[in-house]
């Protein structure tokens, strides 16, 4: 998908109202022997059942953090504050006990090339048995129910007694999927799962998902850096930026009416190949700050090409734009901000 203009749809947004998840002032930070990486920064983001949300941004802004974070699976880092809460409890005070009972049938997570959790010595049908034995969901219709979502996965049933190796890249992905899909979680955090395919096959996969995410009417955080991903399958998306989500919004709306200045800049970065198209490609100058000694005031100022001196100063707080949709358009600029705007020329 990398190397073409997403072809952008309105995908129907879940007219629900319900709360499905609601992270709430999340700080996450690694310490470390150089000193405190502040991986997330106060972030709140709630998704209705139902919703695809895309998380976007580039590498190490934090998007797996948050994830992990999710999932009670941070190895090296500290949640130092908020509240992640799950069917109305809070994810972050619960024990590890409750929440590996969740992990894996409640939700589950899809990992970048996430093939490599698949034992190479054990034949693809022990890996369902097990995952449905590890969950105490193994029953008379267990078979039944493996071949049903081979076969929607595009991987012929007499392939259950070979090996992972015996299969190449894409169809071991689609054996994860497969084995996620099995204990019909009802929160999937799928992080980058297409990004180590090639082109073709990333496409093929991101429609098979698609279609599954429908019929089990899944509700996602749909990790990566790919837009044109985005496009394809998100409702909505976040886009975050050195531990921040600066925008949030409709996925339509992300893309036609970007507000924050880095998303602008992602859009107009996004490679079209299509020959009528003489628009040169853009990049962002700079590098995003060292998240172990994050700046004071926005997180974006030292790249932004619309910054002033206040910028720097003010940490800017999320602001409402208008929005056609129920679930809103939220950024974090000041040039938003009714306090600040007209400093803006
Ligand atoms: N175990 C760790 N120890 C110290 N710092 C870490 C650790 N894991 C992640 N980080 C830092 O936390 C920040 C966020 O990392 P994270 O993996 O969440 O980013 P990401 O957005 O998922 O990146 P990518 O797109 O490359 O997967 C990065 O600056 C990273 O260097
Ligand atoms: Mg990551």
């Amino acid at each position: 998908m990398t190397n073409s203009t997403p072809s952008l749809e309105k995908n129907s947004i879940p007219n629900n109202q319900d709360c499905f998840l609601d992270i709430q002032n999340l700080i996450v930070d690694y310490p470390t022997s150089d000193g405190n990486v502040r991986a997330v920064n106060n972030v709140s983001l709630s998704l209705q059942k139902g919703e695809v949300l895309g998380l976007v941004g580039e590498s190490g802004c934090g998007k797996s953090t948050i994830g992990f974070s999710i999932l009670g699976l941070l190895k090296d880092g500290i949640i130092r504050s908020g509240q992640i809460v799950f069917a109305g409890r809070d994810l972050v005070k619960m024990s590890e006990e409750d929440i590996q009972r969740l992990r894996g049938s409640d939700i589950s997570m899809v990992f970048q090339a996430s093939q490599n959790a698949l034992n190479p010595l054990q034949k693809v049908s022990n890996h369902f048995i097990e995952t449905l034995k590890a969950h105490n969901r193994w029953n008379d219709n267990s078979w039944d129910a493996i071949k049903n979502l081979l076969n929607r996965l595009e991987i012929s049933e007499s392939r259950l007694e070979d090996y992972p190796f015996q299969f190449s890249g894409g169809m071991q992905q689609r054996i994860v999927i497969a084995l996620t899909f099995l204990l019909n979680p009802k929160l999937l955090i799928a992080d980058e799962p297409t990004t180590a395919l090639d082109v073709l096959v990333q496409a093929r996969l991101l429609k098979l998902l698609k279609e599954l995410i429908k019929e089990f009417n899944l509700t996602v955080i749909y990790i990566t850096h790919d837009l044109g991903v985005v496009a394809e399958i998100t409702h909505r998306v976040a886009i975050m930026y050195a531990g921040n989500i600066v925008e949030v919004g409709d996925t339509f709306t992300i893309f036609e009416r970007p507000a924050h200045p880095y998303t602008q800049a992602l859009i107009s970065a996004i490679p079209n190949v299509k020959a009528e198209s003489k628009k040169k490609m853009s990049f962002i100058p700079g590098r995003p700050p060292d998240l172990r000694n994050p700046p004071k005031g926005c997180c974006f100022a030292d790249r932004c090409p619309f910054m002033i001196s206040l910028c720097q100063e003010n940490e800017p707080k999320s602001i409402s734009l208008p929005s056609h949709t129920n679930i809103g358009h939220y950024v974090k600029c000041l040039k938003y901000d009714d306090k600040y705007s007209n400093r803006f020329e």
